[in-house]
């Protein structure tokens, strides 16, 4: 296995783009990443991008295809595949990505993901996300992801006795943090209180604990380590790129409350990149729904069971703080475009670890952790990138 790196990062804005088609969008992300390598479209050997629903969303299958085309390589002739793993979508791509060049097949490829979501009326795009959960043993009942959410986060308040206050804290840090980054869905801040009073999806949640419907795309581009600073002065390596899946639906589970996909994936991330939750200087955590934060930050081993508000509450989570979480402002403030999400928690890493992050830039960032999940937390993904 050979090391990878990236040396390309780009990505659109995320939120509502009446303007701007699927195709559009994913090539408008792939030549920013193109432009930052400082290469031309025919250098990339392999397309792999990552897309949970556009047949779903705008009708449109056969991504990977259509993204090679539209970047304007149908004529050299190179597998573009597209990679589904619900909102995971994104970072399975990168795995696959990772797994391409780390075995000598290819050199230099390309890591998209895009979604277009916000072209349908709100009850459509619930029941086509709900297709990340069990359609037949948890959606038919009635079940809808921001439900199966908030039956975790019940569970949760009721064996830690966590208050909806503390748990408010994560969606006022991310919009915290999504007022200074340009390319968020949401740039305010909010308060406790207008988490509390906003309205009510499924309680505890309120429209502020969940992440918005968003359409965007994400893109990088990876080549082996050794051969990264040909191409730019500041390659990122991917130190560790791991997956792993439970079951899918919450009552074949042990716990509501634990992620053991997460505890696994990032066990053995650690383990690939030789490094401990301590080593960590940024991450990217997925915050689909705030519970699915909290969870995902005990099971990294960043705060205790049953104590990640503390973190919250002592104000380490800010981009600022001692442990700087989701300075993009995260899939609630930045946006949740589920295909592309993954991908884009990996361009902000590298933005950071190039110190180019602007204002919510994170001081002397070395190393940085990006936790992608899929379904009620069915699958995770984590990378863990560096610098060289
Ligand atoms: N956070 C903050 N504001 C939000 C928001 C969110 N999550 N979702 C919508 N808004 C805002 C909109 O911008 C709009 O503001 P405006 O009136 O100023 O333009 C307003 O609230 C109403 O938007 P609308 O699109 O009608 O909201 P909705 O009630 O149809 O949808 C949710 C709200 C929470 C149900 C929807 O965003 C949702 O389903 N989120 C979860 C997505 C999800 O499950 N993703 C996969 C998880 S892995």
């Amino acid at each position: 296995m050979r090391d990878v790196a990236i040396i390309g990062a780009g990505e659109t804005k995320y939120g509502e783009h009446w303007d701007k088609s699927l195709r559009d969008l994913a090539v408008e992300a792939g030549l920013k990443a193109l432009e930052d390598a400082g290469i031309y479209a025919e250098d990339i050997q392999a397309i792999f991008g990552g897309n949970m629903s556009a047949g779903s969303f705008v009708g449109q299958d056969h991504v990977g295809a259509l993204m090679a085309d539209f970047a304007g390589l149908a004529e050299t002739m190179i597998p573009a595949m597209r990679i589904e793993s619900a909102c995971a979508s994104g970072a399975a791509a990168l795995h696959a990505g990772y797994m391409a060049v780390a075995s000598g097949l290819y050199d230099i490829v390309l890591v998209g993901g895009v979604e277009k979501m916000t072209d349908l009326p709100g009850d459509m795009v619930t029941d086509i996300l709900a297709g990340a959960a069990d359609r037949e043993w948890e959606v038919f009942f009635g079940a809808t992801f921001p439900a199966l959410g908030a039956m975790m986060a019940r569970r949760y308040m009721y064996e830690f006795g966590m208050t909806r206050e503390q748990m408010a804290l994560f969606p006022v840090i991310a919009h915290k943090h999504g007022a200074l980054n340009p390319d968020a869905h949401f740039q305010r801040e909010i308060t406790v209180d207008t988490v509390l009073n906003s309205a009510m999806v499924a309680d505890p949640l309120t429209i502020m604990n969940c992440s918005p419907v968003s359409d965007g795309a994400a893109a990088v581009v990876l080549a082996p380590a050794e051969i990264a600073r040909k191409y730019t002065d500041s390659p990122i390596k991917i130190s560790a790129s791991t997956f792993a899946n439970e079951y899918i639906s919450l009552h074949s589970r042990e716990s509501l409350v634990r992620s053991v996909s997460t505890i696994e994936a990032g066990k053995k991330a650690y383990k690939m990149a030789k490094k401990e939750p301590k080593d960590i200087d940024l991450v990217e955590i997925h915050d689909a729904f705030s519970i699915i934060a909290i969870i995902g930050l005990e099971d990294l081993g960043f705060a205790k069971k049953g104590e990640a508000h503390k973190l919250a509450e002592e104000g380490q989570l800010y981009y600022d703080g001692d442990l700087p979480y989701n300075p993009s402002g995260g899939l609630k403030a930045k946006g949740h475009p589920v295909g592309a999400t993954g991908v884009g928690q990996v361009v902000e890493i590298v933005k950071q670890l190039r110190n180019e992050a602007g204002k919510r830039q994170v001081e002397d960032a070395k190393v940085g952790l990006a936790h992608n999940v899929g379904g009620t937390m069915t699958s995770s993904i984590i990378h863990i990138l560096e610098v060289m």
